[in-house]
Formats: structure tokens, C-alpha cells, sequence
């Protein structure tokens, strides 16, 4: 073929997660490829009515073009849930709905990456994320991880060497491939670096709802005195990843700029999905959703190990 493609479409590859679920129509497999929820869990019922409510009040406003920003009852919601469950002090001001927070990785990449500079982030890390970075061109910084998180040290000396680590991207909780938790001392530690050097940090955390046990720990975003983190979170594993709502909580400068993305990317996350997440969580307990969740995923685990 004599079309030319762009540069950046040498990097751009099919998905080994994506092509995956092609393998999911084959009755009684599991596929254990991605964070993908058990469809099991889904609570029908309650979604269902929560949809019915939403076409009946809005009626079709839940089919109309919508802010960029997101529902704003949504974004109050949303910020009201980064203090209960991350412990981050925000408001509507710095929350961005997103089509997904794999969207948000990508704009990430967008906002901060030019051709060649670095990304900082743990061995191993979400092959997911390497997809929506690599038509930005970037190149890796990959900073020895232990079961306990990102190792400080190893970051310190990477930023120290290089100069064109522009972004770090991180998954400090149940990480994505090793299922790691990063304890408090290096939570504290790596902020320190952070702090240091003032590189923007993506901090990951689609996972930090779905605990079996402990107390969860202080978010990367709680400990960001300079405002260089940027919480990316999502409804996709505590309610149902169809709906595509997720979100990005960070300062109103840097919500801006992923603003500016989203208008050109995709102009808004879709307006009756937000419409029914938020309806839901008006009519039901998202809190006694995700705990029965966890108890029965447990559970489930239990029996299928005996
Ligand atoms: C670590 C990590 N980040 C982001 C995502 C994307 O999630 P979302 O459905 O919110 O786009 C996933 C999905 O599995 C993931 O595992």
C-alpha cells in the first residue's frame, strides 16, 4: 500500500489485553489478562432503575451534548468521595469527568510528553498505559519496584541523571500486574523525591476501593503539598467499566490543560452515562455496593482456591 502513515502509528500496536477478549466467547474461559469485573456483580437491578429515573427526570437532556468539564453533581459527588476514600481535600474545581481512565493516561501523555523525553514508572507496570502513551514517542525511565512500591533511591538517581523525565507514572495501589500495595514509609518517600525534582506524578488508582483487609493507606495525591500529582480514578471496577466514567482530581492549572484534550479528543464523556452513575449513587449506597463486592469476589476466590 502506497499510503504513509505517521511516525507515531510505528508505535501504535494492537492491545495483547484488547485482543484477549476476542478468546472470552469461548464458553467457560477466564480470562485472567485484564482487571476486568465479574459481570456477576453488576447491580442490575438498582442500574436499571437508576436509568429509568434518569430518562423520566431529564428526559432528553441524558441524550444531549453536555459540558466538557462533566455533570457537575457528579464532580461534587466526586470530590465529596476523594476526601472519604483518599483522603485528597478538593473540590468540583479540580475534578474532569473521563471517558475512562485509560483517557486520562492518554492525555497525560499528551500534556506532558514530547517526542523522546522520559516517563518514569514502576518494573512492571500496565501494558495499557505503554498503548495510550506511545504515539507521544516517549522513551522509559524504568525505576526498580519492590513488593513494598517504587524504590525512592532509584528514582532520586534516575531524575538526577536525566533530565528528560517529564512524567511519573505510578499504580500505588493492588498495582497493575504484581497486585503490590506501596507502604506508607515509601508513599511518604517518594513524595519526598517528587517534591524535590517537581515532576508531574500520575498517580493510577483504579484498584484502592476493592480491599479485603487493613485500613487503606493515605493517597499520593493526600501528601501533595506542591501540586504536582494527578489523581486518575474510575467507576469501571466499583460499579461497571461499560458506563466509561472516570475522572482526573488535580490542581484547576493542570485540570485546564486536560480540559483542552478532552475537547478535541472526544468533547465530553457520555452524558447519560454520567447521568445514571450519578443517579445511582443518589438513589443507592455506592459504599454497600463496593463492600458486598469485595465480600463475595472473596468469597468466590475462597472456593475457587480449595
Ligand atoms: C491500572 C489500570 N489503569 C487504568 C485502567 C483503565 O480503566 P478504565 O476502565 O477506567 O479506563 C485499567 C484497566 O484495567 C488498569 O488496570
Amino acid at each position: 500500500m502506497s499510503i504513509q502513515f505517521a511516525n507515531r502509528t510505528e508505535q501504535m500496536k494492537a492491545s495483547e489485553i484488547r485482543e484477549s477478549y476476542k478468546l472470552m466467547d469461548i464458553p467457560g474461559m477466564i480470562s485472567l489478562s485484564s482487571g476486568s469485573p465479574d459481570p456477576s456483580l453488576y447491580p442490575m437491578d438498582q442500574v436499571k432503575q437508576a436509568t429509568m429515573a434518569v430518562l423520566d427526570q431529564y428526559g432528553t437532556t441524558a441524550l444531549s451534548y453536555s459540558a466538557t468539564d462533566g455533570y457537575d453533581p457528579l464532580r461534587e459527588k466526586i470530590a465529596q468521595r476523594m476526601w472519604t476514600k483518599a483522603q485528597v481535600r478538593s473540590s468540583m474545581e479540580n475534578i474532569l469527568i473521563m471517558s475512562g481512565s485509560q483517557q486520562a493516561l492518554e492525555f497525560s501523555a499528551k500534556i506532558f510528553i514530547n517526542e523522546g523525553d522520559y516517563i518514569a514508572c514502576e518494573t512492571p507496570s500496565y501494558m495499557g498505559a505503554f498503548n495510550a502513551f506511545a504515539p507521544y514517542l516517549p522513551k522509559y525511565a524504568s525505576v526498580p519496584t519492590d513488593e513494598f512500591g517504587m524504590l525512592p533511591e532509584e528514582l532520586d538517581k534516575n531524575l538526577a541523571e536525566n533530565k528528560k523525565v517529564k512524567m511519573i507514572y505510578v499504580i500505588p495501589n493492588f498495582q497493575n500486574p504484581t497486585g503490590h500495595t506501596w507502604s506508607l514509609e515509601r508513599r511518604k518517600a517518594f513524595m519526598e523525591v517528587v517534591n524535590k525534582y517537581e515532576i508531574p506524578v500520575i498517580e493510577d488508582d483504579p484498584y484502592g476501593e476493592l480491599r479485603y483487609e487493613g485500613e487503606a493507606l493515605p493517597s499520593l495525591k493526600s501528601m501533595d503539598t506542591k501540586n504536582l500529582v494527578i489523581y486518575a480514578g474510575s467507576f469501571s471496577k466499583i460499579l461497571a467499566p461499560g458506563y466509561r466514567v472516570a475522572w482526573i482530581c488535580a490542581a484547576p492549572e493542570i485540570v485546564e490543560k486536560y480540559m483542552f484534550a478532552k475537547q478535541g479528543a472526544d468533547l465530553q464523556a457520555p452524558s447519560s452515562a454520567q447521568l445514571e452513575v450519578d443517579m445511582f449513587m443518589e438513589m443507592f449506597d455506592l459504599d454497600e455496593h463496593v463492600k458486598k463486592s469485595v465480600l463475595l469476589i472473596n468469597i468466590k476466590e475462597m472456593l475457587c482456591c480449595k
